[in-house]
């Protein structure tokens, strides 16, 4: 590739993107899977799209021709559109890997955040004011309020997380030696899918709490009934920047999947101190913290690539940062934490698992 086309190739890269939102967000994917393996005609297509209208198929023949050309469709001689078994697996609404979630969430929220980039490179904080217009202030505070801004807003933002940890929990659970933990205190923990992996994976461990904002608790527990979660995993409702629950019997890890990258080191280092305190006083050691998040390789911080992408999207998005590893561990000691190990998945969550004491 010469420079142009590497710098053309990266220009062009929201086209890309664009072009999968709009088919997920359409419906052609979950569409065309109940018409497997033979596929369908866009004429088809267009009457098996629910709730969706079209003035003409041009628009649609050449969304599927490109998703074709992006090897996201298949397509035969009698011009009839089909699954590829990557788009069965990744892109079906009902498929457990789906990121369909997560991909409504970007074409929702991100992509428009995203826009405003150049204005949040220059205040150094989101930008939800110039992208939407509701709710004045970026104050990263409010990354919250924004986010579930709307009456689909929770929900887009719970499946957009859960799309994530369906796809890193394997290869986390087969990496991560958690043979240790008795009982789960999972802060901030959403609709409580990465307990119920923990849980399914781990017979010994007997409980799963997951502390969240009230309106999220109701929201998982409604979801609960259609995406069935462990039933160790319990809710309870509580705002972690007021206080932590004091845990008791089996609980001796705290989870902290995807918190500390919304925040500053200032909040950061109140919360894990907070958690170090609770983890010294659980009556069942050793006790220790499981934290998720993107981790740079090293403090030059210019790789992964990943990485930096999801750091710009917590600069848009929540006023947040991605860390290195020795940000991370600093983040951990000053907090009194000791045997720190960190573990780069490969999968959009890294690990770093840190006890209250030797
Ligand atoms: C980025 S999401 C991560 C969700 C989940 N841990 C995961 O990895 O899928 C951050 C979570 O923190 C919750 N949260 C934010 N502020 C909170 C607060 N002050 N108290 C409790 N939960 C909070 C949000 O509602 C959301 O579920």
């Amino acid at each position: 590739m010469n420079n142009a086309a590497a710098i053309l190739d990266i220009m062009n890269g929201f086209r890309r993107s664009k072009i999968l939102f709009a088919a997920v967000k359409l419906g052609v994917f979950d569409a065309l899977a109940q018409h497997q393996p033979r596929g369908l005609a866009v004429h088809e297509l267009v009457t098996a799209l629910p709730n969706q209208e079209f003035q003409t198929s041009d628009g649609l023949s050449r969304l599927l021709r490109s998703c074709v050309s992006l090897q996201l469709l298949n397509v035969d001689k009698q011009n009839r559109y089909s699954m590829t078994p990557q788009s069965g697996q990744f892109l079906v609404s009902s498929s457990r890997q789906s990121l369909a979630g997560y991909i409504n969430h970007s074409n929702d929220m991100l992509y428009p955040l995203w826009q405003n980039l150049e204005s949040s490179v220059q205040t150094g904080s989101t930008c939800w004011t110039e992208s939407f217009g509701y709710l004045e202030g970026a104050d990263s505070k409010k990354a919250f309020e924004h986010i579930y801004h709307g009456a689909d807003g929770p929900k887009r933002f719970m499946l957009a997380m859960d799309a994530v940890v369906n796809n890193s929990a394997p290869q986390i659970l087969d990496m991560v030696r958690l043979t240790w933990v008795n009982g789960v205190l999972d802060i901030g923990g959403g609709t409580g899918r990465l307990s119920s992996w923990i849980c399914d994976a781990h017979p010994q461990c007997s409980r799963a709490i997951v502390l969240d904002l009230p309106n999220i608790v109701d929201l998982a527990t409604e979801m609960r009934a259609i995406a069935p979660i462990n039933e160790k995993v319990e809710y309870q409702k509580g705002d972690f920047k007021q206080a932590i629950p004091k845990i008791e019997n089996d609980i001796n890890a705290i989870v902290l999947s995807r918190i500390l990258h919304d925040w500053d080191d200032e909040t950061c280092l109140d919360l894990l101190q907070r958690i170090h305190q609770t983890l010294v006083a659980a009556p069942i050691q050793p006790a220790g913290v499981i934290i998720c998040d993107m981790l740079f390789d090293d403090n030059a911080k210019i790789s992964p690539v990943e990485t930096n992408l999801q750091d710009c999207n917590m600069l848009v998005q929540t006023g947040g940062r991605e860390r290195s590893k020795d940000e991370m561990k600093q983040l951990l000691e000053k907090s009194g934490f000791q045997q720190i190990s960190v573990y780069q998945t490969g999968t959009l969550l890294d690990v770093v698992v840190a006890f209250c004491s030797i």
